[in-house]
């Protein structure tokens, strides 16, 4: 059996899911507070921006991955107008079902289903743009997930994916003090869990630098990748043609 990790972790490849389960479980009613404040509101930042990219037209076919309590799915939808779609999907029913009551409190009904990235129940080129906001460090196999996302995008579709990377050298220590300390400390008083807000900031240590997923991204099926750096590559978003 192969083993993987989960944050630090190093746990059997077919207990990862559980276990990143479990974290979103723990912290889908308290998702939406602790985000603001952990990035102090810059995660609305980053996804307006993410939206810019997105460069969206009416008619447009959208589908949202680990679209958790629906940021991107609710900006995508008021874009594409009534004669496009935004799907919003995550693997987790605790944070679909958080997420699709927040929108219909916005009065947004979308398609709302229970899928995981690395098997999507969608045909060949059907999107014209696919998001995956903060849910690609989370997957047991990227390489499955980005395979899958080049799949159901129609030719020169773009794949948006925002993710945590690693920030600029100067920045290293204060963000490792700030991750390690205040992050769980945090996540125990607002969300009674540090440990899930531990593996938060272990897994962006795990993640793929910039440039590795860029790379990443071009052999599962992209044929051109960019990425932009946000607030000094804390965050990063990267951007992919299927060409
Ligand atoms: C940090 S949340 C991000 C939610 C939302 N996209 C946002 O930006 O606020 C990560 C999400 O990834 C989802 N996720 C993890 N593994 C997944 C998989 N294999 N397929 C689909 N979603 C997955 C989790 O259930 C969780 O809702």
């Amino acid at each position: 059996m192969s083993s993987t990790h989960f944050g630090f972790k190093t746990v059997d490849e077919s207990d990862k899911a559980r276990h990143v389960r479990g974290v979103f479980d723990s912290v889908a009613s308290k998702y939406d507070v602790m985000n603001d404040l952990m990035s102090m509101g810059l995660h609305r930042v980053w996804k307006r921006y993410t939206v810019r990219v997105a460069d969206l037209r009416e008619g447009y076919q959208v589908l949202d991955i680990a679209g958790g309590t629906g940021d991107l799915a609710m900006a995508f939808a008021k874009e594409v107008g009534h004669t496009g779609r935004v799907v919003h999907t995550d693997i987790n029913e605790a944070m679909l079902s958080t997420g699709r009551d927040r929108l219909l409190d916005h009065g947004v009904v979308l398609p709302t289903l229970v899928c995981d990235a690395e098997k999507l129940p969608f045909p060949d080129n059907h999107f014209d743009v696919v998001s995956v906001a903060f849910g690609l460090r989370n997957m047991t196999h990227k390489d499955a997930a980005l395979q899958e996302m080049c799949r159901v995008l129609k030719p020169n579709g773009k794949l948006l994916v925002l993710e945590f990377s690693k920030v600029a050298k100067p920045l290293e220590k204060a963000y490792d003090w700030y991750s390690f300390n205040v992050l769980p400390k945090l996540g125990k008083m607002v969300a009674g869990d540090d440990a899930s807000y531990r593996y938060l900031a272990e897994s962006i240590r795990m993640h793929p630098s910039q440039e590795d997923l860029k790379a990443l991204m071009k052999t599962c099926g992209f044929g051109h990748v960019d990425f932009h750096n946000l607030s000094a590559g804390v965050v990063a978003l990267h951007v992919g043609i299927k060409c």
